[in-house]
C-alpha cells in the first residue's frame, strides 16, 4: 500500500448498492486507494467488475480466495477507514453483534481504524427497535453511523431510510480520515443552525440578496449531525442541498428567519448563525410588479432589521448555552470582529474575510474564531474542517 490513504468500501446487498460507485469514484478522483468489499447480496445489484474497473483493484468477495494473504484479517488491519455504503439492516444487525461470516464483516471486526456506515432501508426496517438498538450499539463502539435522509424509497414508499447523497458520504469520509476520526462529543445536544442568504422583497418579483451560497451553514449542520447531535437547520434560499438527518425549516425573509430561528432555540444548547441575514429591508413591499414610466421610484427607501444575533445572545432563561455569530468582513477584519464581539454578546464569533474567491460560493473558508477567552486561527481549509473547528471551540463551553 502507498502512502494514499487507503479505504476498505464495504458494499452490502441493498438497492442504493449502485451509489456505492459515485462514492468510489469520489474518493478514487480525490486520491484515495479504495478497495471494494461486496457483501454475496451485494453482487446481485452491482457485479464485481464495475468495482474493480472504478476502483483499479481486485475485488475480493469471499474469505476463501487468497488464502494465503488472510485476507479476512489483512484488508481491516492496512485500512486507514472502513466505510459502508449502503450500511443494510442485515449488516448493522452483524456489525453490531461481532458476526464475522464474511469477507465484509470480518474486516470490520478486525479494523481498528475508524468506521463509517451509511444506512439505507425501508422506514420501517430503519425504525425497528432491533436497528436502532444496533446503530446504538454501533455507536458505543466508536462507529459513525450517518442518519439516512427521507425521501423516495423504492418503488412509491418515502420517509427516512433514503441513502444519503453520494457527494455528502464521500465529504464525510474525507473528514473522518483528515481528522483521524470524529468524537461523538456533541451526542444528546440540540444544536441550531441558520444557513444561506435571506431576500427582502420589493414587489412579488425583485428582492434585495446577498451572496451566501449556504455552503458553511450546510457544513456545520452536516458535520454537527456526524459527531451525534440533533440538528435543526434553518435553511434561507440555499444553492445547495441540506444534509441528511437534519430538520430543514425553510425560510425567505429575515422576518421569517427571525422567527424561526427564536422558536426553533429554546432550549437548544447551541445556536450558530452562520446565515447572511439582511441588516436592512426595504421600507415598503409592492402588492404588485413596480412599473417603469411615470412615478417610477428613483431610490429604495430601507428600514433596520432586528438584530437575531443580539437577541439570541441577550435571552434570559431561555438562552442556548453557546450562542456562535459569523461576521463577514472585507477590511480591517480583526479589529471589526473583536468590536462585534463585545457589541453582540455571543460567546464565539467566526470571523471570515469575504472577497471574491473567498468566502462565498466556494468550498473553501479561512477565518478566525474569536471568544473572549482568545483567538483561533484557521487557515484557508474545507468549509468542513472550518465547521469542525467551531464544533471543537463550542465543545469546550458546553
Ligand atoms: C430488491 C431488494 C432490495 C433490497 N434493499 C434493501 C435495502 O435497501 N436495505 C436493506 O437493509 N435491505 C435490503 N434488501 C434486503 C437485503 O438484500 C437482505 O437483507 C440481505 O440479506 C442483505 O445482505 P448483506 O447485509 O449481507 O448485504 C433488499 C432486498 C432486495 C431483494
Amino acid at each position: 500500500m502507498g502512502s494514499r490513504p487507503h479505504v476498505v468500501l464495504g458494499v452490502a446487498g441493498g438497492i442504493a448498492a449502485y451509489k456505492a460507485c459515485e462514492v468510489l469514484r469520489s474518493l478514487t478522483e480525490s486520491g484515495h486507494d479504495v478497495t471494494v468489499v461486496p457483501t454475496g447480496a451485494a453482487l446481485h445489484f452491482v457485479g464485481a467488475a464495475t468495482f474493480a474497473a472504478l476502483s483499479g483493484r481486485p475485488v475480493a468477495t469471499d474469505v476463501w480466495t487468497g488464502v494465503h494473504e488472510v485476507p479476512h484479517v489483512r484488508l481491516g488491519q492496512s485500512a486507514d477507514l472502513v466505510l459502508v455504503v449502503p450500511a443494510t439492516a442485515d449488516l448493522l444487525a452483524k456489525a453490531a453483534h461481532g458476526r464475522a461470516d464474511d469477507l465484509l464483516t470480518s474486516t470490520l471486526l478486525t479494523a481498528r481504524c475508524p468506521v463509517l456506515y451509511a444506512p439505507a432501508m425501508h422506514t420501517e426496517m430503519w425504525q425497528h427497535p432491533a436497528t436502532v438498538a444496533n446503530v446504538a450499539t454501533l455507536r458505543s463502539y466508536g462507529a459513525v453511523v450517518i442518519d439516512p435522509a427521507s425521501g423516495r424509497l423504492t418503488g412509491a414508499d418515502t420517509g427516512p431510510g433514503r441513502l444519503p447523497e453520494p457527494a455528502e458520504i464521500a465529504a464525510l469520509t474525507r473528514d473522518v480520515l483528515a481528522r483521524g476520526g470524529l468524537p461523538a462529543d456533541l451526542a444528546g445536544r440540540r444544536v441550531v443552525v441558520s444557513a444561506g442568504g435571506t431576500r427582502e422583497h420589493l414587489d412579488p418579483v425583485r428582492y434585495l440578496g446577498n451572496r451566501s451560497s449556504g455552503r458553511q451553514g450546510v457544513a456545520l449542520a452536516r458535520t454537527a449531525a456526524a459527531r451525534g447531535a440533533e440538528v435543526t437547520l434553518v435553511a434561507a434560499n440555499l444553492s445547495v442541498e441540506p444534509p441528511a438527518g437534519a430538520k430543514v425549516v425553510l425560510v425567505l425573509s429575515a422576518a421569517e428567519l427571525r422567527e424561526a430561528v427564536l422558536a426553533e432555540s429554546a432550549g437548544a444548547d447551541v445556536v450558530v448563525m452562520a446565515a447572511a441575514v439582511a441588516d436592512f429591508r426595504p421600507a415598503t413591499r409592492s402588492e404588485s410588479k413596480i412599473k417603469k414610466g411615470e412615478g417610477e421610484p428613483t431610490s429604495v427607501p430601507l428600514v433596520r432589521n432586528p438584530d437575531v444575533l443580539v437577541e439570541l445572545a441577550s435571552r434570559g432563561a431561555d438562552r442556548a448555552t453557546v450562542v456562535v455569530g459569523f461576521a463577514a468582513e472585507t477590511d480591517d477584519v480583526l479589529a471589526h470582529g473583536r468590536a462585534k464581539l463585545a457589541a453582540k454578546g455571543c460567546d464565539l464569533l467566526v470571523l471570515n474575510r469575504v472577497g471574491d474567491g473567498v468566502g462565498f460560493e466556494v468550498d473553501h473558508n479561512a477565518a478566525t474564531i474569536l471568544s473572549t477567552g482568545g483567538e483561533v486561527e484557521v487557515a484557508d481549509t474545507s468549509k468542513d474542517q472550518l465547521a469542525h473547528a467551531v464544533w471543537d471551540a463550542v465543545v469546550t463551553r458546553l
